[in-house]
């Protein structure tokens, strides 16, 4: 099938099933093209929540479409390709936050959507990178746990006046930047800002002119003097950035390819769209815990 011949099935099919495509900022340019909205984990949520569409295609990875599931959960969402996981969520289960929370006298978790459902409903409130500092901010405590990314935990306890107490976790993407990888990147390109997401180590978020999620980044890019840029985060959001700022020039750091967020393509979304696939589902019971987790969050930021 040609370019021509997807997007016009593409077309078609979503006008059929009054469908919409959500579609996460690493993803391939072939799917960022065809995305109705664009976003990062806190845009996309909120895009689902306020959709009219029947049928959500979301084109990420499985806690984005689970999460997009529980705030619209009278609409059918389909993954294009359900393999597509996330490491960083596989680091926590249900049963270990219970440990950790008892571990820790019953103090608040609040989560990064990065999880499982099962996961969340475990969990006082969801956080995104785009808004944890605020969140935890907004927990009536003054010790909370954070869980699964110790990096973004981190990053949120050195923002707050909280002490955090984080979980181990790391996304295996954002830790393979380095900072002597980023010492060479800015001795070559010398006038580049550097942004980058918390999900980086330290050392290498304190070398940043911004850190921040990829929507902020979005905003970083469109705002800024600066007409380089060295973009600290999965490859993917490149695609949108040199889109849309076509005068200012973007560095990819090196090896920053999530396998996951690669999965989904063009192919799949038609497949998806003819055959209703691949319907996320989650318990009832899981979903009601979540989903207070989730809206809660959104109450806040
Ligand atoms: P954002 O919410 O910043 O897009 O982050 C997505 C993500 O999963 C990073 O690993």
């Amino acid at each position: 099938m040609s370019n021509e011949e997807i997007t016009e099935r593409v077309a078609r099919l979503k006008h059929e099933r009054d469908a919409i495509i959500l579609a996460h900022n690493y993803q391939i340019p072939e799917v960022q093209d065809l995305a109705d909205f664009l976003g990062d984990s806190l845009d996309l949520s909120r895009r689902a929540a306020a959709t009219e569409a029947d049928v959500i295609v979301f084109c990420g990875v499985h806690f984005m479409a689970q999460t997009a599931k529980l705030l619209s959960p009278d609409k059918t969402v389909l993954m294009p390709d359900p393999e597509a996981g996330c490491p960083l969520a596989d680091t926590i289960t249900a049963e270990q936050v219970r440990e950790f929370k008892a571990e820790h006298g019953g103090a608040p978790v609040v989560t990064y959507v990065n999880t499982t459902a099962e996961v969340k409903a475990e969990s006082d409130i969801c956080c995104t990178s785009a808004n944890a500092v605020d969140i935890v901010e907004s927990v009536d405590a003054e010790t909370v746990l954070f869980v699964p990314d110790s990096n973004l935990a981190d990053w949120t306890d050195r923002h707050t006046e909280k002490t955090v107490i984080a979980w181990g976790g790391y996304c295996p993407t954002h830790v393979r930047i380095s900072a002597e990888t980023i010492r060479d990147m800015r001795r070559q390109h010398p006038d580049a800002a550097f942004i980058v997401h918390p999900e980086a180590p330290r050392e290498v978020l304190d070398m940043a002119d911004e850190v921040t999620s990829t929507g902020g980044m979005v905003t970083f890019a469109r705002e800024t003097d600066a007409q380089e840029i060295i973009v600290g985060t999965e490859e993917g959001l490149v695609y949108r950035l040199r889109n849309e700022n076509p005068d200012k020039t973007f560095y990819i750091v090196p090896h920053t390819i999530c396998p996951d967020m690669k999965k989904t393509t063009a192919a799949k979304i038609v497949a998806s769209l003819e055959s209703m696939q691949y319907p996320v589902e989650i318990a009832p019971d899981v979903a009601e815990r979540a989903r207070r987790a989730v809206e809660r969050m959104l109450e806040v930021s």
